[in-house]
């Protein structure tokens, strides 16, 4: 199928948005307010009510494989096989099984992540470690993972830019990073790690995310005393067994959502955006939405598109108890004292 693409200043203003939105997770809530619900963004038409991003979700529409960056050749960092932005096909069918596989493995090991955590000062080294660990076949080297973080801190800006940006003023950070990836590759290939490329884009794309909430769930505690007690309950409790600082998670993912949209393409040439910033403070679904309530039900969360079948999350089960991991580990460490 020739798949919708989009002009140049189109993607540029796109990518502004996308920029804009991780900086600032209202821009998009604003821009909505500002707009109505009738409103276009990256690319397509926006459904910006819960309900309506739902509803998409579940029409498991074919996907498109760009939302604002990277403007060309994203190969450079992220595979071909890029899995969100797959066509429906065996390709994706068996890329995505192997990682549901691979995490469902991983899930089971979160008392591995909590001794790497208490070992490491850092929780984005630990993270580093473990998801190397378990999904790359790879023990990393303290060297290993400043080079993990060096690669995330640059890839993540050069995957938006324009290929003559990288080649030109930014070709020394562009090699560097090629040269990680590519090393990185070599190593899980000689380990037997099938869909290397897929694994490698997994890690260094959610690692970074996987740190950022647990953060937020800290300085919400700290501004929130009285949700503390119920945290504090759950701290000697197993690895994947803590209700309340999973739901804290979830209401992170919520309220600072850093992943603004899923990108659809219907009968042929529509492109359809799902608002997950606007849906997920949609006020007819969490009322009072900016506050942080443990007590809500998060089944039917947005946040990794898990409603639907082909296209949700892997790490939807996942990522929140990982996530609360890190937080319970940072409050044995006294970040609350
Ligand atoms: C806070 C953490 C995470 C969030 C918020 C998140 C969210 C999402 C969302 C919204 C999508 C749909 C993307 C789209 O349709 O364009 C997605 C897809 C995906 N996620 Fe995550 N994710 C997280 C962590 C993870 C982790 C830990 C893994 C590890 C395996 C993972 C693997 C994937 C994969 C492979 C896809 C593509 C699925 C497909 O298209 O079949 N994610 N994620």
């Amino acid at each position: 199928m020739e798949r919708p693409t989009q002009g140049r200043i189109e993607a540029f203003s796109n990518l502004l948005l996308f920029i804009r939105h991780n900086l600032k997770p209202e821009t998009l809530r604003k821009l909505h307010v500002r707009k109505g619900d009738n409103m276009r963004i990256f690319g397509g038409r926006a459904h910006t009510s819960f309900s309506a991003v739902r509803a998409l979700m579940a029409e498991e529409n074919e996907k498109i494989d760009w939302f604002a960056g990277p403007l060309d050749d994203r190969a450079d960092y992220l595979t071909k096989s890029y899995v969100p932005f797959l066509g429906e096909g065996p390709n994706h069918t068996l890329r995505r099984r192997e990682i549901i596989g691979g995490v469902a493995r991983a899930h089971a090991q979160l008392a591995d992540l909590e001794d790497l955590l208490a070992k490491e000062k850092d929780h984005e080294r630990a993270l580093a470690r473990f998801l190397y660990r378990h999904f790359a076949k790879i023990e990393l080297t303290d060297a290993d993972v400043d080079a993990h973080l060096d690669f995330r801190e640059n890839a993540r800006v050069l995957t938006l830019l324009p290929l003559w940006f990288r080649k030109t003023l930014l070709r020394g950070k562009h090699a560097k990073v090629k040269t990680f990836r590519t090393a990185m590759l070599k190593r899980m290939d000689a380990a037997g790690v099938s869909i290397a490329d897929s694994w490698f884009d997994v890690i260094w794309f959610n690692s970074g995310t996987l740190g950022f909430y647990p953060e937020k769930a800290i300085e919400t505690l700290k501004e929130r005393k009285d949700l503390q007690p119920v945290i504090f309950a759950e701290v000697d409790l197993p690895a994947g067994q803590r209700p309340k600082t999973r739901a804290l998670i979830h209401e992170m993912l919520r309220i600072y959502t850093k992943i603004p949209s899923t990108n659809y393409v219907k009968n042929g040439d529509q492109v359809e955006i799902a608002v997950i910033a606007t849906a997920s403070v949609d006020p007819e679904k969490y009322p009072d939405p900016y506050k942080v309530d443990l007590d809500r039900d998060h089944s039917d969360a947005i946040g990794f598109s898990g409603v639907s079948q082909n296209r949700g999350c892997p790490g939807e089960k996942f990522a929140p108890d990982a996530m609360a991991s890190v937080v319970i580990d940072k409050i044995r460490k006294g970040a609350l004292a």
